[in-house]
């Protein structure tokens, strides 16, 4: 995905037709902006890739949950991958549908396998015999036959950060390889489930496309040997993790990614079964900003500080994972440039957002934190009793709230003291 929906006019930064700088004015900071044209642009090259081809693009509602970010897809005819039952509610709230939709994650709760049962999802996507187990039983006691796909682990190292890599043995997701095969005779030996694909994901971030194939390749061989086993695997899902261009890092592009993936799945002869991906910061990282003002500019002794009313409780990604975001003066000012280390206000030396980036800023100016669609408001929170940010969509010259910002007294409404 290109940034251009995000642009600088005169030296004012715009969201498509709108400028930042009155998109603050007028809704305050921080204030996440999503573009859908941005969003739109990233599905289309996911579509047109898999158009004439037995493919589905499930989106991961994790990277963005916003109901209008969801209900854009929803409308592009998309199809969703789920975690939990709060984001199957919000795909059914986003006019998403749920033969359409996907239920990963690795401990799926019995009331959340029983929600996504009568809504009547795809397929759930199940990580253990436990797993196994509980969904077989669930499904008995509503007299249904659960569709189930295996997450299998194909231990390929997608060289990306360790927090968000998943693929390799040591870590908690999917089913070891070598049980692989032995997990899907003990499934398709249980009465209330139906057996119809695999799955796996080895991590996020990804920007080259080798570790995927190495993947494909394992899950294929796999493949062969269950079916030889009796059990038929009707779809492949090869998850998500298609990486971004946060600074200089140079994915593939997603049309020649899918392509890449699908050709590959065919040239090994696998090419009669569908094959899902399950995109998400592909789909919404480069389609949203977080605008944030100055407050204070903080000379010290080793560092200079630009401290900012965004913080990591608004975009948590820099504290967790050392993660870069851009940081942009929305307006270009001729005022002397310094090197800052962008912060914000909350007690943690790890509530940090850019380090030492160059600026040309002055108190009360506003700045634009790049890439902050996928992964930004879905994992703020509330410390330091913050209200979260209000998002706002821009679709061509016109912007609209698709989230008001919180309010304090929400953030305890649900609290109580002890009776006297
Ligand atoms: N499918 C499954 C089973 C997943 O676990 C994930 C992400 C995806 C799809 C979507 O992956 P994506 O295309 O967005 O890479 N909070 C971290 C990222 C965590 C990703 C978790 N799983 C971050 O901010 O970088």
């Amino acid at each position: 995905m290109t940034r251009s929906a995000f642009d600088y006019v005169d030296g004012v930064l715009h969201a498509e037709g709108v400028s930042a700088a009155s998109l603050a004015e007028q809704f305050g900071t921080p204030l996440y902006v999503y573009s859908r044209a941005a969003l739109t642009e990233a599905w289309n090259a996911y579509a047109s890739a898999c158009a004439g081809r037995r493919a589905t693009v499930h989106v991961a509602v994790k990277a963005n949950s916003n109901l209008a970010v969801l209900n854009v897809f929803a409308r592009l005819g998309a199809g969703f991958d789920i975690v939990s039952g709060g984001e199957l509610a919000r795909v059914l709230a986003a006019g998403g549908k749920a033969e359409n939709t996907v239920f990963s994650g690795v401990g799926k709760h019995a009331d959340e396998m029983r929600q996504a049962l009568a809504a009547g999802v795809k397929c759930f996507n199940v990580e253990s015999i436990p797993e196994l187990d509980r969904l077989n039983a669930v499904a008995a006691e509503m007299g249904k036959k659960a569709p189930v796909s295996l997450r299998v682990n194909p231990d390929v190292d997608a060289k990306t950060h360790p927090y968000i890599s998943t693929g390799l043995k040591s870590n908690k997701f999917g089913v070891a390889f070598e049980d692989a095969r032995a997990t899907y005779r003990a499934a398709a030996a249980m009465t209330h489930l139906d057996v119809v694909g695999i799955d796996c994901h080895i991590g996020s971030q990804i920007t080259e496309v080798a570790p995927y194939l190495d993947a494909v390749d394992k899950v294929l061989e796999l493949v062969d040997q269950i079916e030889q086993d009796g059990v038929k695997i009707r779809h492949i899902d090869v998850g998500g993790g298609l990486g971004i261009t946060y600074d200089d890092e140079t994915p593939p592009e997603i049309g020649d990614f899918v392509r890449t993936v699908l050709d590959r799945i065919e040239a090994c002869g696998h090419g009669h079964r569908e094959v899902y991906f399950e995109p998400g910061r592909s789909l919404v990282g480069n389609a949203g900003v977080l605008l944030t003002r100055v407050e204070f500019l903080k000379p010290g002794a080793e560092k200079n500080f630009a401290i900012v009313d965004a913080a990591m409780t608004d975009l948590a990604r820099p504290a967790m994972y050392e993660a870069y975001h851009a940081i942009e003066a929305v307006v270009k000012r001729d005022v002397p440039a310094h090197v800052y280390d962008v912060v914000g206000p909350v007690c943690e030396s790890g509530d940090w957002l850019g380090r030492e980036r160059l600026l040309a800023v002055e108190p009360g100016d506003l700045l634009a934190i790049r890439s902050a669609g996928a992964y930004g408001f879905v994992m703020s929170s509330n410390y330091n009793t913050r209200p979260r940010a209000a998002e706002v969509m821009v679709d061509g010259t016109q912007a609209y709230v698709v989230r008001a910002r919180e309010e304090v007294k929400q953030l305890f409404a649900g609290e109580t003291i002890l009776p006297a």
